[in-house]
């Protein structure tokens, strides 16, 4: 296997030819002129081309703030939405312990808060933080996003009243705007540490600057590693017009063909628990990018094997219109050997003295010969293994690929106007100042 990440396309070739893909991935090589001469649309967000090194010079700070933090508390509450939370879970779900809470050696928890509104889960999270000495990081680009502004809202009171306002203003940190939004005004008012989100670089493609650096630095991991990862991959694929050796437009290219071919859902899947946000960011990015104008890849995911059990009957035999990308990691970080058994009751002595990766692996192998004889194509990303540098690596061939494939299907990749629509909407029925008219209309409709 090969130190860097591959697309492997044999799995969709009873759809979609080599030469296909190929010649759609060169002809789709002229929208990298267009991301680096920022050109195209949306070319006022391209900050995360040349992220990976112009972060470099930051990463310093990141760690000796992550550093601070986890010197003065034993938990962190990450509060943000949507591209401000959905990268750094998915780096540090994939890099941590799968039971990182119940562990009993001293470490550093990392939790989210501000991803949603439900009341629940916010007072479950204060009876926990009851019990902590906690810090919060708060993330929000604009410095204005609701369900955030109302989780510091809630965690900031309760972290004042728990410790008073002067320690309470040391563990709080905010990524935020340079100079607009109410964040940044909270921030300067009580004298927060700040990290800025640079104006070029929309959220969901912000994972690589502090928005999802601080937040990985303090669990522990190594974002230079990471960083080093996304540079590796820029240098693969940023410049490189050879569609064969360019797994970015090779990607974008073989997702656009089976498109065409009407495979209109595509389901990411992995076979770790670990991949499950790695999925969720991944679905953001795509379903944001590319879900407008009436046109899209509609980015959905599975968890295996777990999942075959429920939604594999639909992937094996429902509707037609799907296809899958499943990442396939090569080394598990840990090594499990399934024990002999004399009487053999289970009847698994078949498998004993197998690692269970092993199993996994032809569990895999089975899921894709069954997925392309139920008319599934499958195209399969192989990484040598979960740890910082091949997920850096993995991110930026996503963004890259997302970007390009944005061009392919002609549309905005940087904007989403959608996720407006909803937000009026509320903010008229909680009748918020400014929103009289709506208010009014929005009451007329729900009689
Ligand atoms: O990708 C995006 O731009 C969005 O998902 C935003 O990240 C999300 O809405 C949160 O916005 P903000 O960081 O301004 O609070």
């Amino acid at each position: 296997m090969k130190e860097n990440l591959s697309v492997n396309l044999k799995n969709a070739s009873g759809f979609i030819s080599y030469e296909e893909v190929i010649a759609l991935a060169q002809q789709s090589a002229r929208h990298l002129d267009t991301l680096n001469s920022g050109t195209g649309p949306g070319s006022d967000f391209l900050g995360w081309l040349s992220l990976p090194d112009d972060i470099l010079q930051q990463l310093d700070r990141i760690e000796k703030t992550a550093r601070h933090i986890r010197s003065v508390s034993d938990t962190t509450v990450v509060i943000g939405i949507g591209g401000s939370y959905l990268g750094s879970r998915a780096v540090i779900e994939a890099l941590s312990h799968s039971f990182s809470p119940l562990l009993k050696s001293k470490h550093h928890d990392v939790i989210f808060a501000g991803q949603n509104i439900c009341e629940d889960y916010l007072s479950d999270l204060l009876e926990i933080l009851d019990g902590r000495d906690y810090s919060i990081v708060v993330i929000s680009k604009s410095g204005t996003t609701t369900e955030p502004a109302i989780a510091l809202r809630i965690l900031k009171d309760h972290l004042e009243k728990k410790v008073g306002k002067a320690v309470a203003s040391d563990r709080i940190i905010a990524i935020t705007d340079a100079k607009k939004g109410s964040l940044r005004t909270l921030a300067e008012t009580n004298s927060y540490e700040t990290f800025v989100i640079p104006d070029n670089i929309g959220g969901r493609y912000s994972v690589l600057t502090p928005v999802g650096l601080l937040p990985i630095a303090i669990s522990g991991f190594d974002i230079r590693a990471l960083i080093k990862g996304a540079i590796a991959m820029k240098e693969i694929t940023r410049n490189n017009k050879n569609a064969s050796s360019n797994p970015s437009l090779l990607y974008a290219a073989a997702r656009n063909l089976l498109l065409k071919h009407g495979k209109s859902i595509e389901i990411m899947v992995g076979f770790t628990p670990k991949l499950h946000y790695m999925s969720e960011w991944w679905k953001q990015l795509f379903g944001e990018s590319e879900g407008k104008d009436g046109k899209g890849i509609f980015p959905a995911s599975v968890d295996m094997t777990t999942d075959l059990h429920s939604l594999g009957q639909y992937i094996q035999d429902g509707q037609r219109i799907l296809f899958e990308t499943m990442i396939s990691v090569e080394n598990p970080g840990k090594k499990l050997i399934i024990p002999g058994e004399k009487d053999n009751s289970d009847q698994l002595n078949y498998i004993a003295g197998k690692r269970l990766s092993e199993v996994n692996h032809n569990a895999q192998t089975g899921t894709i010969l069954a997925h392309n004889d139920g008319n599934v194509p499958i195209i399969t990303i192989n990484i040598l293994s979960l740890d910082e540098y091949h997920i850096g690596q993995m991110i930026y061939f996503f963004e890259i690929a997302c970007a390009i494939s944005g061009y392919i299907l002609d549309v905005n990749p940087f904007d989403q106007p959608g996720v407006e629509a909803y937000k009026k909407n509320m903010f008229a029925l909680l009748n918020k100042p400014g929103y009289e008219e709506a208010s009014k209309e929005i009451k007329e409709r729900l009689k």
